[in-house]
């Protein structure tokens, strides 16, 4: 993060405080959160892109304290689950500024976010229509109270990421088919349920991308059909929501996305498109959670065993086992992510050895840093760091092993604290009642 530096000790020093103190009074595993550098990433987007409203994804990291930064840094909220709209309820965010996803809603989920006034509720079935005509027309007599709704569209674009995280080709579960009609038929459903308000289109093309062309060739297609419910059905819609998926620098060799660049390419995309169908420009907004928090954390353990293993070609590589694993960090591996790691409580002058950062979890895939050089001396009691950890990794964190979820400490000019404490044994119990 960019608070982030090493003294000459090789103590690794985030946010003004020591992580060897952080660790001292709060244990390993845990995520260090920088506060500052959240703060900056997301102003940095609200900035850039000046008349477009921001969405953080609440997915990618989503806390009491996170949904309060978002609302104070003058950002809109993007939750895809009733859990993660309860955070942001109770965290006293303005319902107004929350945007609500997910394939899978259900009526006493739809009717909780029409109740409290979400103020955009994007749908992704026809089920999920009827249900929203359902509720609308139970609403009491004389109310003003509606569903704001944005129409999720899948825009076709094979984005350049793992499979798993791309969402708008065809054959996938999200939203509504612009090719096959099914986005049209939608529109034309939804603008003609009285207690409905239809704002607009959105697509969402996938996660961890860096190729903009995916971005306009997206938007083209949305655009497409923004045009043609303007010419058929006579409808204007004032929204567009063209998605996150901003990609980060997980290892030096990937480029960061850079705020200002990606608004300058979307904003002329979609002038440039709106301009060759005669369009007024729709209010628009974009939804990125990684490229906020994502470098703004990192993931601190204790290394525990250290054991050099032969490889085929007489090789060694050294395993190094850490008190965390996929339960903290399933992202090496389930989408083959690459992290990189520092050690970062001590300098160390020995000669780099390659060496692969596992868990403590029962499972050979348990990788946690799949190749690093780190100093040959490394041994038990090591602190190590894993930068790049904000996004994806507490919110996808499970009790495998019956592991305990670590805890998010807050840093700040030199203050620490806890926003999320650790998982207690007790935690773990409470839900087994025998
Ligand atoms: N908007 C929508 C509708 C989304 O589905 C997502 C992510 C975002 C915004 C935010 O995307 P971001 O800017 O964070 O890339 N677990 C995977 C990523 C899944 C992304 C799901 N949707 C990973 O760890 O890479």
């Amino acid at each position: 993060s960019s608070t982030a530096h090493k003294t000459d000790d090789g103590d690794l020093v985030v946010g003004g405080v020591p992580v060897a103190d952080l660790v001292a009074e709060h244990n390993t595993p845990a995520y260090v959160l920088d506060e500052e550098d959240f703060r900056a990433r997301a102003r940095a987007f609200r900035d850039a892109f000046g008349g477009w409203d921001v969405y953080y994804a609440g997915k990618a990291f989503l806390c009491t304290a996170v949904a309060r930064w978002i609302a104070e840094e003058g950002l809109c909220l993007d939750v895809c689950s009733a859990g993660e709209l309860e955070v942001a309820l109770r965290a006293g965010f303005d319902p107004a500024r929350i945007g609500y996803h997910g394939n899978n809603k259900s009526v006493a989920e739809l009717r909780r976010a029409v109740a409290e006034g979400v103020g955009r509720i994007i749908v992704d079935s026809v089920q999920e229509i009827e249900r929203l005509e359902m509720i609308t027309a139970d609403l009491p007599a004389g109310s003003t109270a509606k569903a704001r709704v944005m129409v999720r569209v899948t825009a076709g674009v094979e984005a350049h990421t793992h499979e798993y995280i791309a969402t708008a080709h065809e054959d996938q579960k999200f939203g509504f088919s612009i090719t096959s009609g099914d986005a049209f038929e939608a529109v034309r459903r939804l603008e003609a349920a009285p207690g409905i308000e239809l704002l607009g289109l959105h697509s969402h093309i996938g996660s961890q991308i860096f190729d903009s062309s995916g971005f306009e060739v997206a938007a083209r297609r949305v655009l497409a059909l923004h045009a043609r419910v303007s010419e058929e059905l006579g409808v204007t819609m004032r929204e567009l929501d063209l998605g996150g998926g901003f990609g980060i620098a997980y290892t030096t060799q990937d480029d960061p996305s850079d705020p200002a660049q990606l608004a300058t390419e979307m904003g002329k995309i979609v002038e440039h498109e709106c301009r060759a169908l005669g369009l007024e420009e729709p209010r628009l907004s974009i939804e990125p959670g990684r490229a906020i928090v994502g470098p703004a954390v990192c993931t601190v353990y204790t290394v525990g065993t250290v054991k050099p293993v032969t490889l085929d070609a007489g090789a060694v590589r050294t395993y190094v086992s850490v008190d965390g694993g996929m339960s903290d960090n399933i992202r090496t591996a389930l989408y083959d992510a690459d992290y990189s790691c520092t050690l970062a409580g001590r300098a160390s002058g020995a000669a780099p050895v390659l060496a692969r950062v596992v868990g403590m979890h029962c499972e050979a895939g348990d990788i946690v840093v799949r190749d690093e050089f780190l100093p040959g001396d490394v041994a038990p009691g090591d602190l190590l760091a894993v930068p790049g950890t904000g996004a994806y990794c507490r919110s996808m964190a499970s009790n495998y092993n019956h592991a305990l979820r670590p805890p998010v400490i807050a840093v700040r000019d030199g203050a620490a604290r806890v926003i999320v404490r650790r998982e207690t044994v007790d935690d773990l119990l409470a839900t087994d009642v025998g």
